[in-house]
């Protein structure tokens, strides 16, 4: 099994990385806990138990892990310092091995952890046997996976933070174009495609506060818990933790093995993340449609049909969308592992990795193709313009209109939903009927009415914080750009 996948332990890095299934005799050492049994573990057992196919992702971090226990080992007089500079030779040189795509991984040695652990012994011989004392399993994968979800974040919030970029300078140059705000997919009123653009720059704001809260929890040191009840060596855990830069510890060894609440938590950031870019993709794609003919996505977002010579489907944002149910199932599948799991560690947890690497990786490259489609789109004010002369857009601000006259509300909203029937019966909008016409509906109504229905007056008038009025949707830009 070949797979290509890139590590990041403060350089991003691509290697090639081969498992094998079958190794020779020669390369089969003897199993981790082979005193205990009497018979080997099945093929079957081993392929079915194994999660070196995916956790080798967990690599570096492993590594960085390891460096950092073996250190507070050798700090404490529990190894000696020669065992700290074999062990660390040996893990440079099982870095440069798994880099360079030298380094073969054993489905025998069924994880990331045991096959760095053999391996290092075979280099470096009884200091590597030493590493894992104080330390177990299952310290060390929650170690690994916080270590790796640390990095993700941080990247993930510049990946956010660029697509907010790419809103805001589209939003820029559009706080005077209008179009129709819906509700219910109906038109409601008159507002700026500048103003549409940031209300999915709010979503993003607080999907990254959301990815920063999260983080926090994320950044806490599992290793010293050992396998459940803590270790009997005089060990420093908040040394480990400064050295790998985490900002405590788990308070309770049990938990600390068995917590994956900061898996779920990220996902179900990750699942609203993608629910916010489905939404706007779900528009994108309808104000993509001729029927709307709003904007136009970049061909690069875009393929053709094999049999319809005219089309050119947003496959983007519609993946965007598909992609959205698949992090959602990645979000109840995380769930569901832990729902029925007693303490501590079980197996079960081996089964977090997967959903886990896969809600990063569909994530990250979701963010990254949408700030460059973002970036992408070319607006098409006329029919923008055009669908707000449909649909009674300006009905509220004649209701406002009456009411600023003394009209009790509700009866300003009667008199306006005649005046709408009338003129739908009449096939023209209401800044089209004359001013005769209009006052049949209220006789406070006079000439300064056609200023209040039009689109731009309308748009004007919403001039308070988070109203849609052009001079308040550059200030809430130029007050987010600052933030930014
Ligand atoms: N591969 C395991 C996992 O991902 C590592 C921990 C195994 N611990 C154990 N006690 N079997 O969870």
């Amino acid at each position: 099994m070949a797979v290509e996948f890139l590590v990041h332990g403060g350089k991003a890095l691509s290697f090639r990385c081969f498992i094998l299934g079958q190794v020779g005799a020669a390369m089969q050492d003897k199993d981790t806990w082979s005193g205990r049994f009497a018979e080997p573990v099945a093929d079957l057992v081993k392929r079915y138990t194994a999660s070196v196919g995916f956790d080798h992702k967990l690599a570096m971090y492993d590594i960085q892990g390891s460096l950092a226990h073996a250190q507070m080992l050798a700090a404490c007089d529990i190894i000696s310092a020669q065992d700290l500079n074999d062990i660390k030779r040996g893990l440079g040189q099982i870095e440069n091995e798994i880099i360079s795509g030298e380094f073969v991984w054993l489905l025998d040695l069924e994880d990331v952890h045991l096959n760095i652990e053999k391996r290092l012994t075979s280099l470096v011989g009884d200091a590597g046997k030493r590493l894992h004392t104080g330390r177990s399993r299952n310290d060390q994968v929650a170690t690994d996976v916080r270590l790796y979800l640390r990095h993700e974040i941080d990247e993930l919030l510049g990946l956010i933070k660029a697509l907010q970029l790419a809103l805001l300078d589209l939003a820029s140059q559009h706080t005077n174009t209008l179009m129709p705000g819906f509700t219910h997919l109906q038109v409601a009123q008159p507002i700026s495609f500048a103003h549409h653009l940031m209300a999915y720059f709010e979503m993003l704001k607080r999907d990254a506060e959301r990815l920063i809260d999260c983080r926090k929890r994320v950044n806490r040191l599992p290793l010293g818990a050992a396998a459940l009840a803590g270790t009997s060596f005089p060990i420093k855990r908040e040394y480990v933790a400064q050295l790998l830069g985490f900002d405590g510890v788990c308070e309770n060894s049990l938990d600390a093995v068995s917590d994956r609440d900061f898996a779920i938590e990220f996902t179900a950031c990750a699942a609203l993340i993608m629910t916010h870019l489905s939404r706007f993709s779900e528009e994108l794609i309808l104000w993509m449609s001729p029927r709307f003919g709003f904007i136009d996505i970049a061909d690069r977002f875009c393929t053709g049909s094999s049999i319809m010579p005219q089309k050119k489907n947003p496959d983007v944002p519609e993946l965007v969308r598909g992609k959205t149910g698949r992090v959602n199932g990645h979000l109840v599948a995380l769930l569901t592992l832990m729902k029925g799991q007693p303490l501590a560690y079980n197996k079960d947890n081996q089964e977090d990795k997967e959903p886990l690497f896969d809600t990063v990786d569909t994530l990250r490259d979701t963010l990254r193709i949408f700030a460059d489609m973002v970036a992408g789109i070319a607006v098409k004010p006329e029919a923008m313009s055009e669908a707000l002369r449909q649909g009674f857009a300006t009905a509220t601000d004649l209701a406002d209109y009456l009411v600023k006259r003394g009209v009790p509300f509700r009866d300003a909203h009667e008199a306006v939903a005649k005046a709408v029937r009338a003129a739908e019966t009449k096939g023209r909008d209401l800044a089209e009927l004359t001013l005769t016409e209009l006052q049949s509906f209220s006789k406070l109504i006079d000439n300064n009415v056609f200023a209040a229905l039009s689109v731009s007056g309308s748009l004007a008038a919403r001039d308070h914080i988070g109203g849609t009025a052009p001079i308040q949707v550059r200030a809430a830009i130029a007050r987010v750009r600052k933030l930014l």
